[in-house]
């Protein structure tokens, strides 16, 4: 709890700074996800996917986030919008709520794979069956700066891809077969890797899965 608390402050120091670039892939969605569908964007940051949503035609949707900072800049371009604060681990929601569940660029702020495996599986608590995880986060990378910052923090944190950025947060680039791990209880409907430019503005590997629950 301790650690979520620690986390959420570094969130809320650069809520009015960041910014971020995963792309919503609208053409996935209408491919499997109906107009009227009920989405929860989990980590949803100052909202900038829940107005992707809304111009793909999904009204219906729900923004979570740990840091009051962010919910905060959200508000202010989103006053309609439902957003909710959480304390980083639970989701205040009946099992089977949710049609879809967005998580993008948010398990690279969750590093450990306990705290990884516990939220996924909160997530399939809150879907309804059949229902759709949309995730778009950070790859390993083979650059001699990254491999350089992975081998620095593999011993401290136990995994080869957790590493601290000097700002005071604790991240995580993640290989594709933890990614296959992590989500073994989804039927995968779709994978791409891409590259992305990160909120510090350097570009790194990227992909995005759609599993079905
Ligand atoms: C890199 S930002 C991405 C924001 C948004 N998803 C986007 O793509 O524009 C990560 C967001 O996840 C939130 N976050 C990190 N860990 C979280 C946790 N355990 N529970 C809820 N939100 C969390 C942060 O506060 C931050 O707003």
């Amino acid at each position: 709890m301790l650690y979520a608390t620690s986390q959420a402050s570094y969130w809320d120091r650069v809520a009015r700074e960041k910014r971020f670039s995963h792309p919503l892939r609208s053409d996935w969605l209408s491919k499997y996800l109906e107009p009227q569908a009920l989405v929860l964007d989990y980590g949803c940051g100052y909202g900038r996917t829940l107005e992707d949503l809304r111009g793909a035609g999904y009204l219906n949707t729900v923004g979570v986030d740990f840091s009051k900072g962010m919910l905060a800049r959200s508000r202010e371009s989103l006053p309609h919008q439902s957003l909710i604060l959480t304390d980083g681990h639970t989701l205040p929601f009946k099992d089977s709520s949710f049609h879809a569940v967005l998580l993008f660029a948010t398990l690279t702020c969750i590093p450990a794979d306990t705290a990884q495996r516990a939220l996924v599986q909160e997530i399939k608590r809150v879907l309804r069956p059949k229902g759709l995880l949309y995730i778009s986060d950070l790859l390993l990378n083979k650059d001699g700066r990254n491999r350089e910052r992975y081998e620095l923090f593999a011993d401290m944190y136990g995994t080869y891809g957790i590493f601290e950025l000097p700002e005071g947060v604790t991240v995580r680039h993640h290989s594709k077969e933890w990614i296959e791990e992590l989500t073994a209880a989804f039927e995968q409907l779709e994978y791409e890797p891409f590259p992305v430019v990160t909120m510090n503005g350097n570009v790194s590997s990227a992909f995005q899965y759609l599993g079905r629950s």
